[in-house]
């Protein structure tokens, strides 16, 4: 007989109302992999992206899944089950993790759900020091700040250019990151600043005083100043905003700098960067137990705060959405389900 759990699943592609709240079959993890009974969900850009079919894609790109399709990859529970060849994991763990991204981008990793399955690689154990709900808004957004920032961590290749992505020394520099407020941003300033830069937070102006109190040394309200007009001479770039507009930032840099769109789409100023001598470099996050097991210790002990923007029951994940298309997110949107 088939168990059953209750999921939010995707008939076809659409707004925030096509996610419903419905009984769905419980998965069966395949070898090397645990089933989790998840306690909370975080969400990030790609869930609206999938929910919609990456409309903003060339049609031949568009993902052409089979229905219905349970999106989501983010999450923090408990292990209900482990498979043969799964080491360092035991049923009752409390574990986190980013699931199966990039590969299920274009289906979903399945976390919208009250049980996931989980390769044990995308797997670490939550820190004892944070909950279910600031552990499960941590693994897309940090893994994005870690691989960006600290260390790459893999040899795969790379979507957006031909060249593998490098972290550049931070210690000592001075860091704008663009986006602040947001999931990775907010994440990506605590790292910098426990990295030893100077950081100069840019976001709209009710995120001043958190940006603050997360170590930055300068806020600038995009809403009432642009940044790239006052800012010079900065080593590093971080927009987590990204897109054509992202080579505005270029003149901001010194020469030797960079500059890292995290949303690259749309850039054409590779001329003008290598005029400045600037490099512009990019990547795409990837699941991993292992970066997620060497942050961890930063969420336990305070380092790194992961910050609640709203959180709602997985029922209402519609209503999730519904905010987060409103836009201005202040770190996290999360989902329960217990
Ligand atoms: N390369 C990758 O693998 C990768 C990984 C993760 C995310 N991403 C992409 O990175 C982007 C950010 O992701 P996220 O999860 O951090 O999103 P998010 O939580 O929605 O954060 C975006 C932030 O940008 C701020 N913002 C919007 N317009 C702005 C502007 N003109 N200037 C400065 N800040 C502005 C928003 O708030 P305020 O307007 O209130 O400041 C918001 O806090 C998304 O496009 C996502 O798809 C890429």
């Amino acid at each position: 007989m088939v168990e059953m759990m209750k999921a939010v699943r995707l008939h076809a592609f659409g707004g925030p109302e096509v996610l419903r709240y419905e009984d769905a079959p419980r998965p069966v993890p395949a070898p090397g992999e645990v089933l989790v009974r998840v306690h909370a969900i975080g969400l990030n850009p790609p869930d609206w992206y999938l929910r919609d079919g990456y409309r903003s894609l060339p049609p031949e790109w568009q993902p052409r899944p089979t229905f219905p399709l349970i999106p989501g990859s983010d999450v923090s529970g408990v292990i209900e089950a482990v498979t043969d060849g799964v080491e360092g994991f035991r049923v009752g763990d409390e574990v986190f993790a980013m699931v199966r991204f990039p590969r299920d981008v274009m289906e979903g990793s399945k976390a919208y759900a009250e049980y996931v399955s989980v390769p044990a690689s995308d797997l670490a154990l939550k820190p004892a020091g944070i909950d279910h709900i600031h552990a499960a808004g941590a693994p897309m957004s940090l893994l994005t700040a870690w691989q960006f920032l600290i260390e790459l961590g893999h040899d795969e290749p790379n979507p957006f250019q031909a060249s593998r992505h490098a972290p550049v020394p931070l210690a000592g520099k001075t860091v704008l990151v663009n986006g602040a407020g947001g999931g990775v941003g907010h994440l990506a300033v605590q790292l910098a600043t426990w990295r030893g830069a100077r950081v100069i937070a840019v976001a709209s102006g009710k995120n001043e005083e958190l940006m603050r109190d997360l170590g930055a040394d300068r806020f600038i309200d995009h809403t009432g100043t642009a940044a790239h007009e006052v800012v010079r001479d900065v080593d590093l770039v971080l927009d987590t905003v990204g897109g054509a507009d992202t080579g505005r930032f270029l003149r901001t840099l010194k020469r030797g700098g960079a500059l890292f769109p995290v949303y690259p789409m749309g850039f054409a100023g590779y001329g003008e960067a290598e005029r400045l001598g600037v490099t512009v470099s990019t990547t795409q996050v990837r699941s991993s137990g292992a970066q997620l097991a060497q942050a961890a210790p930063l969420l336990d002990d305070g380092t790194v705060r992961v910050v609640l923007d709203s959180t709602f029951p997985l029922a209402d994940a519609s209503d999730a959405h519904e905010r987060a298309a409103r836009g201005s997110i202040q770190g996290k949107i999360v989902l329960t389900a217990v």
